[in-house]
Formats: C-alpha cells, sequence, structure tokens
C-alpha cells in the first residue's frame, strides 16, 4: 500500500508540473484528490490493513495529500501568471493606430434660435412652460375667445381629432397661457416654445407643423409699453443694437389692443431691398394686451391685473437669421445643409 501511494504521489506531482491551463489542472486535482479520486480510493482499502501499519500509512497519506495540495496551488499560482503575461503581452497599446472616426454632430438652425431666444428671456425672468400639442379646442380657441362658428376654428385649417371638434393637434402654443393662468396666480411671466400644426401645404413659407414661442406676463399695471420694452431687448440681442421695431395695429381675438411687429430689414437696415420685399421691414410677430374676457375666464380680476402676450414663428427667426429663403430646408434633415450652420 505504501508503494501504491507513492506511486500517487509521483505520477500525481508529475501530472500537475506538466499541467499548462487552469482548467486541465483542476481535473488532475479531481483524479487525484477528489472524493473519487484516486487518493481516496487507496484509503479505503485502509481496513484491510493489520492494524499497527494503519498508523504509519495513515501519516503518509496526510502527507501526501498535504504536498499535493501544495503542488496544486503553486501551480495553479504560476499558470495565472503566465496566462497573465501572455494577455499583458497580446494587449500592448499600438498609440500609433488611427483613431476611429466620429463625426460630430451640429444643433439645427431652430435649436438654436430657440436657445438664444429662451437665453434673452430667462435674462428678462421669464420661466419656460409646457402645454401639450394634441389640445382641447376649448384651450386652443374658445378659451381664447375665439368661439364655435369663429372662421379661425375653420376644419379646413384645423387637425381635429374628433367629428364634435373637440380635441385638436394646437393651431398656435396660445393655450398655454390659458393653462398657465388657470393654474397660478400672477405675477405670470412666461414663454412656451413647442409645435403646432395647421392645414397648410407644403411651400417655401408653410408646413403643416411648425414653431412658435409664446409670451405671456400679467401683472398689477402692465402696459403695451413693457411689450414694447420687452420685444426691442428681444431684437437687439438677437439682430444686433440698434435694430429697431415697428408696432403695426392687427387684430386677434384674444389680444385687445393688438399689434404685428415688424423689424428693420438686417439686409438693407430698412431702404428696402430683396428680402423684404423693398418693405424695409419684416414681419416678426403678433402680440398685444391680453383681453380682459381671457383674463377673466382663467379666474383672474382684470381690474386689478393687466397683461401682454406675443407669439413669435421659430422658423421664420432661424430663416431670418441665417438667411435661409426655403422653409422645406429646415425640415428635410439633408446633412449637407444642415452642416452649414
Ligand atoms: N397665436 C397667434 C398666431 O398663431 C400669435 C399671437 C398673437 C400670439 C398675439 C399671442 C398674441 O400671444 O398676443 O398667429
Amino acid at each position: 500500500m505504501k508503494e501504491l501511494l507513492q506511486e500517487l504521489r509521483k505520477s500525481a506531482l508529475e501530472a500537475m508540473a506538466g499541467a499548462d491551463s487552469l482548467e486541465a489542472l483542476e481535473s488532475l486535482r479531481v483524479k487525484y484528490l477528489g472524493k473519487k479520486g484516486e487518493l481516496t480510493a487507496i484509503l479505503k482499502q485502509m481496513g484491510r490493513l493489520p492494524a499497527d501499519e494503519r498508523p504509519v500509512i495513515g501519516q503518509l497519506a496526510n502527507e501526501i495529500r498535504e504536498q499535493l495540495d501544495e503542488a496544486f496551488e503553486s501551480r495553479c499560482k504560476s499558470i495565472s501568471q503566465m496566462l497573465l503575461e501572455k494577455r499583458l503581452k497580446a494587449e500592448t497599446l499600438d498609440v500609433t493606430i488611427p483613431g476611429t472616426y466620429v463625426p460630430i454632430g451640429k444643433k439645427h438652425p431652430l435649436t438654436t434660435v430657440l436657445d438664444e431666444a429662451i437665453e434673452i428671456f430667462v435674462g428678462m425672468g421669464f420661466c419656460i412652460a409646457e402645454g401639450p400639442e394634441v389640445e382641447f379646442s376649448d384651450y386652443n380657441f374658445t378659451k381664447l375667445n375665439t368661439p364655435e362658428g369663429h372662421p379661425a376654428r375653420d376644419r379646413q385649417d384645423t387637425f381635429y381629432f374628433t367629428d364634435d371638434g373637440s380635441v385638436c393637434l394646437r393651431t398656435q402654443t396660445s393655450p398655454v397661457q390659458v393653462r398657465v393662468m388657470e393654474t397660478s396666480p400672477p405675477p405670470i411671466r412666461i414663454i412656451s416654445p413647442g409645435r403646432v400644426y395647421r392645414k397648410d401645404e407644403v411651400d417655401a413659407t408653410h408646413s403643416p407643423m411648425f414653431h412658435q414661442i409664446e409670451g405671456l406676463v400679467v401683472d398689477k399695471g402692465i402696459t403695451m409699453g413693457d411689450l414694447k420694452g420687452t420685444l426691442d431687448t428681444l431684437v437687439q440681442r438677437l439682430y444686433g443694437e440698434g435694430t429697431r421695431t415697428r408696432f403695426r395695429p392687427h387684430h386677434f381675438p384674444f389680444t385687445e389692443p393688438s399689434c404685428e411687429v415688424d423689424v428693420q430689414c438686417f439686409e438693407c437696415g430698412g431702404a428696402g431691398c430683396r428680402v423684404c420685399k423693398g418693405e424695409g421691414w419684416i414681419e416678426l410677430l403678433g402680440a398685444g394686451m391680453v383681453h380682459p374676457k381671457v383674463l377673466e375666464g382663467c379666474g383672474i380680476d382684470s381690474t386689478v391685473y393687466s397683461g401682454f402676450a406675443f407669439g413669435i414663428g421659430l422658423e421664420r427667426m432661424a430663416m431670418r437669421r441665417f438667411n435661409i429663403r426655403d422653409m422645406r430646408l429646415l425640415f428635410e434633415n439633408d446633412v449637407r445643409f444642415l452642416s452649414q450652420f
């Protein structure tokens, strides 16, 4: 039995020394030292030995087990070390290999102009409000003093969702005014940028989807002078100091008085050119003093508070800012076009 054990030690040590992977080593450990391994198999036969030999053999078996355990551990370490070295060698970093080219994106011109406008308004103390694009006609029209039957509600111009016309794609960002006034008491100072929808044929200056920036200020003692000062500041910051505005009387159901605001042509400075079609001025936005009916409808006392509102077309602003002649270019997303800005 002694010989058997020594034989086992010899072959196990040799085998482990020759193992060249952790998997091979582990299967040797199982083969020799495992519960069903060779060492156990030999020890099971101890019972057959004379009693006085048992302790001697037992001691030898323990010695061998320890020896093999140690051999296993140390081979395990050296294989791991070997693998690590191999990996380090294989993974050397070649800093001279050219990197992968990642094209850098740019802001869409609409986003650029929107970000600029937001910065200017936030600088004047405005907050940003949001409203849904799928809107109740009540909010898009009725509460904005545009009752049923009003030509602005025409089915030919508005995308309605329901036969009764109670839900539509908002045609303007103005319903956000109502949502804000209904939920927050004055003082109010918000802008609300977003998409709006109208049944327009696509051409160089029309799209069934476009963007507006709504503005609303409600407080005690707000006048048309505040509106003018705010819009003048916007225009000077956007188009350069000294750029002038012109207020023309107009009609909107939800403001009284209402106006349209033109900006001095940035191309010719007002002399008249192709860009402004000889006018010297370019239409920029609609605005006015919030109609008392609209204030009252939102639960705001129009004898105490007054306010102004405006709605700017973002596409128009971007086209002016970057001298883009055709609105379709803004939506086609041709990278050759977009990468110019
Ligand atoms: N909602 C108007 C439009 O789409 C623009 C507008 C005009 C908004 C006057 C306003 C305003 O807030 O006071 O044509």
